[in-house]
């Protein structure tokens, strides 16, 4: 599989599609973890490595921890996986810890710190390869992170930092007191959400002031050598056969288009799906979020699949539901 170009050039050899492991684990509960719950990790790593994924994305709050716990269980039995592969985590979100602590983001450095060491634990790991911060802090002095992401590096616990869901103002906050580069930012973007694209199209136009995106985001990843990664990438299946006969026009109309496209191309269509994202200039690597083995490979198709301009605008404007301006 094509490697993730901007994190190429930092050293990380990353296939262009990660696989995203929100959905291993079980239930979001502080349950045990089941021997069902394994053998789902297990084939979904089995089904990604073997399509070529090569990055992993966790987060210390999916599934209560045990999404990172289950897959630490994965790399124990399958010795020399750890080396083979880049493993990417977040922190910053507490959910309610007891009555009166609210669910709440926290980049202090003590909450940061104390969040690797329960990663790598969990993992079963001394190093992880990429830590995002999940969800901008209002609270965040940058010098407090930086400080934290320093005693990170230097420890040897983790080797480079980004974000997720940030806007460009907060990045060059944090960045006024971190002298290296933010690997990442990881931000919703998929062919349903299409605030990231209109955005940049509504321009000094009234359709802008319903535009959910941050101002000039995108290209201040693409000048800053940032990976814009994609959250979200299959919508939840909406374009790729979920039922969407209640859904709204548009969205049919989106949704036989893809089947159309993978016909006439005989991929998936999860690949047109994936394909349209990673069509985009900004080189967006797809979070892939699907724990189904199937879908995985289906999804890795998309490595092969360049949509022409024209293609990329017909499910763009079909999926807008309006003409362009
Ligand atoms: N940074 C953030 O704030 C943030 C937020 C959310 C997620 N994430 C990351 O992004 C990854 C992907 O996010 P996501 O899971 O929300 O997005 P997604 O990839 O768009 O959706 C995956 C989900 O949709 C289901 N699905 C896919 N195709 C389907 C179909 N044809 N029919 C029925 N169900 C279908 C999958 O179920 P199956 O497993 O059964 O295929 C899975 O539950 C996560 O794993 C996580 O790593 C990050």
């Amino acid at each position: 599989m094509k490697n993730a170009a901007a994190l190429e050039k930092h050293g990380f050899n990353v296939s262009r599609i990660v696989l995203g492991c929100m959905g291993f684990g079980g239930g979001w509960n502080n349950d045990p973890l089941t021997a069902d719950d394994l053998k789902k990790a297990r084939a979904g790593v089995e089904a990604a490595l073997e399509a070529g994924i090569t990055m992993f994305d966790h987060a210390n709050i999916y599934t209560m921890g045990k999404a990172e716990q289950v897959f630490g269980q994965v790399l124990k039995e399958s010795p020399g996986l750890r080396d083979r592969i880049v493993l990417q985590s977040k922190c910053g979100i507490r959910f309610e810890e007891g009555p009166g602590r609210p669910h709440r983001f926290d980049f202090s450095e003590e909450h940061i710190l104390s969040s690797v060491d329960e990663i790598l634990t969990r993992l079963g790991i001394e190093t992880l390869d990429i830590l995002l911060l999940h969800r901008p802090d209002p609270l965040m002095e940058p010098e407090e992170v930086a400080s934290a992401f320093s005693k990170l590096k230097q420890a040897g616990k983790v080797k480079g930092f980004g974000v997720s869901n940030m806007s460009p103002a907060q990045m060059r906050l944090l960045r006024s007191a971190w002298n290296e580069p933010l690997l990442v930012n990881q931000l919703e973007l998929n062919l349903l959400k299409l605030d990231w694209v209109n955005a940049g199209v509504h321009v000094n136009q009234a359709a802008g002031l319903k535009d959910n995106f941050a101002d000039g985001l995108l290209e201040y990843c693409r000048m800053e050598g940032v990976q814009v990664q994609s959250w979200g990438p299959l919508a939840k299946g909406l374009f790729t056969g979920k039922d969407v006969s209640d859904q709204p026009e548009n969205v049919r109309k989106t949704a036989a288009l893809v089947k159309h496209m993978a016909e006439e191309r005989g991929t998936s269509l999860e690949a047109i799906v994936l394909a349209w994202l990673m069509r985009h200039p900004a080189g967006i690597q797809p979070v892939i979020g699907t724990t189904n083995p199937e879908r995985i490979r289906a999804c890795a198709e998309a490595d092969h699949v360049t949509l022409t301009r024209e293609e990329w605008y017909d499910l763009y404007i079909t999926s807008r539901g309006v003409r362009m301006p």
